[in-house]
């Protein structure tokens, strides 16, 4: 085998704090709306591809184990796209490994076709910009796209293929911020996103949590940029709060919060408004609770945090680099 067809790359996961749920586009993953996010430093997933000819079909290893059916579609999917751009007839062998426990609530999967749009393109040869990376990563999972570029990203919604991308608003020495993620429940998500991102459609608040989306974008870019934690804080919770209201009002509604999320997100409130603490939270499509604060914050917020009943554990992560070539 030539070793020039094997790439190794390294992404972080993202907590975004304008969320992104509903496609206009399920194939294509082009999304109802724009979003934005931060990545998350020390969390790592490790891919490597290795395109072979000896191989009859892609092939997936997750943690040692060979997988199968969606997972091993999407990844296809995200390399059939790559022999489509590059002059590879291949399939390929995918390896990929976290540093953190999948279905922990940390969307692993962002983090995931990350590293597989990177080190799929470079296995095959492929020199690409960046912005196109964020498109190759988007088929897997749209949050993907956010995990390529470093720091704090936007994701254009965009209309087609070529106009949905993500890129860094500012690099993660920008503002010292701190995701201290309270793992309530480290077991799988009852619906996954995939699906969820269909029922969007169904929830009547869904066109006009659609339509604000430019304004809530607007107010979380301005606060980043300013370094304005108040700021931050309310527009984050409010644009989750409008993507769990569409998500408990879809049909078959989705109720993605456990007695422990509800629990926390009180306690958040009161060390904000009774101790004068600057946290905020954001909730993703399971019950862990991701509280935001300044990183000098931080160690005072994971001991509360891990004080709070049905806390398991509490990962905490500073703003995170690009994803990258390590091999
Ligand atoms: O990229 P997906 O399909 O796993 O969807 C991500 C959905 C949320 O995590 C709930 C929101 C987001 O923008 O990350």
């Amino acid at each position: 085998m030539n070793h020039a067809y094997t790439a190794t790359a390294e992404a972080h996961p993202n907590i975004a704090f304008i969320k992104y749920w509903g496609n206009r586009d399920h194939a294509e993953r082009i999304p109802s709306n724009g979003s934005l996010s931060m990545n998350l430093r020390g969390l790592v997933t490790r891919t490597t591809v290795a395109f072979r000819p000896d191989l009859g079909s892609d092939r997936l290893i997750l943690h040692g184990r060979p997988v199968g059916g969606q997972a091993l579609a999407r990844v296809s999917r995200v390399l059939e796209r790559v022999r489509a751009w590059s002059a590879m007839g291949w399939y390929a062998e995918v390896r990929s490994e976290n540093n953190f426990p999948t279905g922990a609530g940390v969307a692993s999967s962002a983090a995931a076709f990350a590293a597989l749009a990177v080190a799929a393109a470079a296995a095959a040869g492929l020199t690409l910009p960046e912005r196109d990376l964020t498109r190759l990563a988007r088929l897997g999972s749209g949050s993907a796209s956010r995990s390529v570029p470093g720091g704090f990203v936007e994701w254009h919604a965009g209309a087609s293929d070529e106009n949905s991308y993500a890129e860094s608003i500012a690099p993660p020495e920008h503002w010292a911020l701190a995701d201290c993620i309270a793992i309530v429940s480290a077991g799988h998500k009852a619906v996954g996103s995939s699906r969820g991102h269909r029922l969007a459609e169904t929830s009547p608040y869904q066109p006009v949590r659609v339509a604000d989306a430019p304004r809530r974008l607007n107010l979380c870019r301005e606060a980043i940029l300013q370094r304005d934690f108040a700021a931050l804080a309310e527009i984050v919770e409010a644009d989750c709060h409008m993507m769990h209201a569409v998500m408990q009002t879809s049909r078959p509604p989705l109720l993605y919060w456990g007695p422990p999320t509800v629990a926390l997100m009180h306690a958040v409130r009161r060390w904000r408004e009774q101790e004068g603490l600057p946290v905020a939270y954001t909730i993703d499509a399971g019950p862990n609770v991701h509280v935001l604060c300044p990183q000098e914050a931080a160690e005072v917020v994971r001991r509360k945090l891990a004080e709070v009943p049905g806390v398991q554990r509490v990962l905490v992560a500073g703003p995170g680099g690009p994803a990258r070539v390590v091999e």
